[in-house]
């Protein structure tokens, strides 16, 4: 069944290769994210390949644009189906690096956005009866590692806000959280500290595509009603 996939940080990445495999699937996807040049391009790839997509800028960390992004979803088509929390960025530093701006920036993107995305959600689903949160936490939500204490709070957050949405929502509302390892994209671009920059490449060197992920959130969503995928983490096999 073809449904109204709303997808945020779809311009580069995780978010892009959902967006474009969950269109390939016959759904109508619901584009978010700041760049919106960049969010045009993935629409034209998927109308190319006979697929449907509309194009919405959107900061995560404001509340009511991120309202505005699904209700003008739900405008368009009459209903939302899925909304997969995905944006998010990883300025990884040592706690003693002081940068400060770059933990407000986590927790406003990871753990805000992922609740603004909720907040605009819900309601909808709940009139609707049915609907599907897809949150994009991390492996990060399961273990820390240094430089990571900021990201991996942030991602625990995710997984717990994801957890706790899925243990109070009616069983109308499914709620999967998607924990990947390391994964080709532009995250690692978001660092602003150059020691960690240096040594991340050597961290990131065995990576798996993002159509990877992006598979895996196409099988959560492709599931009967009544299956409520709760989480999958998936790493590069080489990735211990
Ligand atoms: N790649 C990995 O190894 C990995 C591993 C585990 C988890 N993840 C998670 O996967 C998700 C996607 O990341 P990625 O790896 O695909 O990295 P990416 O290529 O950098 O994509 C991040 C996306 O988030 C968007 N974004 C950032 N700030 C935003 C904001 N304020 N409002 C709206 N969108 C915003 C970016 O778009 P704009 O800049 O255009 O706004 C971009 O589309 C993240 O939550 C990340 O933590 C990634």
């Amino acid at each position: 069944m073809s449904k109204v996939v709303a997808v945020t940080g779809a311009s580069s990445g995780i978010g892009e290769a959902a967006a474009l495999r969950l269109a390939a699937d016959g759904h109508h996807v619901v584009l978010g994210a700041r760049r919106e040049d960049r969010l045009t391009s993935v629409a034209e790839k998927i109308r190319a390949a006979g697929g449907s997509a509309d194009v919405r800028r959107l900061d995560v960390t404001d509340r009511h644009d991120t309202a505005a992004f699904v209700d003008a979803a739900v405008n368009a088509h009459g209903r939302i189906d899925v909304v997969v929390n995905n944006a998010g960025v990883m300025p990884l530093s040592p706690l003693s690096a002081l940068l400060v701006d770059d933990w407000d920036r986590m927790i406003d993107v990871n753990v805000r956005g992922l609740l603004h995305g909720i907040a605009a959600a819900l309601p909808h689903f709940q009139r609707q009866g049915s609907g599907h949160f897809v949150t994009v936490a991390s492996i990060a939500a399961h273990a820390v590692s240094p430089t990571a204490a900021v990201y991996s709070a942030t991602k625990h957050a995710a997984w717990a806000i994801s957890e706790g949405l899925r243990q109070e929502a009616d069983p109308s509302i499914r709620v999967t959280t998607i924990s990947p390892g390391v994964v080709e994209s532009e995250l690692a671009e978001t660092i602003t500290d150059p020691a960690t920059q240096a040594r991340i490449a050597t961290y990131r060197a065995n990576t798996i595509p993002a159509g990877a992920i992006a598979d895996a959130i196409a099988y959560a969503i492709a599931q009967p009603a009544d299956v409520d995928v709760n989480e999958i983490v998936i790493r590069p096999a080489r990735q211990r």
